[in-house]
């Protein structure tokens, strides 16, 4: 995890120098901004004996709370476990990923995916994810396979997603996540491709589907073909 050294206990907040000497944050940039609101309550504190009102006060707070929510990275609605590259091998292959595809992985780790399709089947792709370590790992990993000019990675929540661009989509999310995605991804155009790792999406028909066991003591792995438009249960 990377570690910043920026002291930011005083954001938005009069500056506490004094304060801040000698503890650096060491705590990833959300846990810092958390603690925020109460600094900055303290510190407000201090000024309502020289004379500030108590509503403006309280518009203060409001305000620096709300930047520290800003600036703070969004939580994973999930957590990070890598894809088995021979899974990630079948998802493109049932996929039928072709050079002219722009894939898109939501919740994309270290970007095996996107780096995968790139190189294999020439696509285009771009993988998001919420956490800035994720990013920067996949951005690494598309660094060393030198692939700068067909992926791209964002940081991004999934949720906020226009899907309309991307006629892949590749998912290893939550069974409520996928359902959540629902409305996005038929914004897709027809004849696009859903790959799902896992889950299938709650309500809705695949066109295939199939089990893999790439790791004899572990457990077998599902992967689900869906295309829109999407075939909803009867
Ligand atoms: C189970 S991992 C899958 C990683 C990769 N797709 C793979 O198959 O190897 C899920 C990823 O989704 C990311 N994630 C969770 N919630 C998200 C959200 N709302 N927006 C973007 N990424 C999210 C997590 O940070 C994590 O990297």
């Amino acid at each position: 995890m990377k570690l910043s050294t920026k002291f930011k206990c005083c954001v938005g907040v009069a500056c506490c120098a004094a304060a801040c000497k000698g503890s650096p944050e060491s705590s990833p940039s959300r846990s810092s901004s958390a603690s925020l609101p109460a600094q900055s309550s303290s510190a407000l504190s201090g000024s309502a004996n020289v004379g500030v009102s108590a509503p403006l006060l309280s518009a203060r707070e409001t305000e620096v709370a709300a930047a520290a929510e800003a600036e703070a990275p969004q939580k994973p609605d999930v957590i990070y476990v890598p894809t088995p590259q021979p899974v990630v091998d079948k998802m493109l292959e049932l996929a039928n990923v072709k050079s002219n595809d722009l894939v898109y992985d939501l919740g994309c780790g270290d970007g095996r995916i996107v780096v995968t399709a790139a190189k294999r089947y020439g696509a285009r792709a771009v993988g998001f994810d919420v956490d800035p370590e994720r990013v920067e790992e996949a951005r690494e990993n598309v660094r060393q396979n030198g692939l700068e000019d067909r992926v791209t990675i964002e940081q991004k929540d999934i949720f906020t997603l226009d899907l309309a661009p991307a006629n892949v989509v590749t998912l290893y999310l939550l069974p409520r996540l996928n359902v959540r995605l629902i409305p996005q991804l038929s914004q897709m155009r027809p004849g696009s491709r859903v790959v799902s790792h896992d889950f299938d999406i709650q309500g809705v028909v695949p066109v295939q589907s199939l089990t893999l066991r790439p790791e004899p003591e572990k457990l077998p792995h599902s992967v689900f073909l869906f295309e829109i438009p999407l075939q909803k249960e009867k």
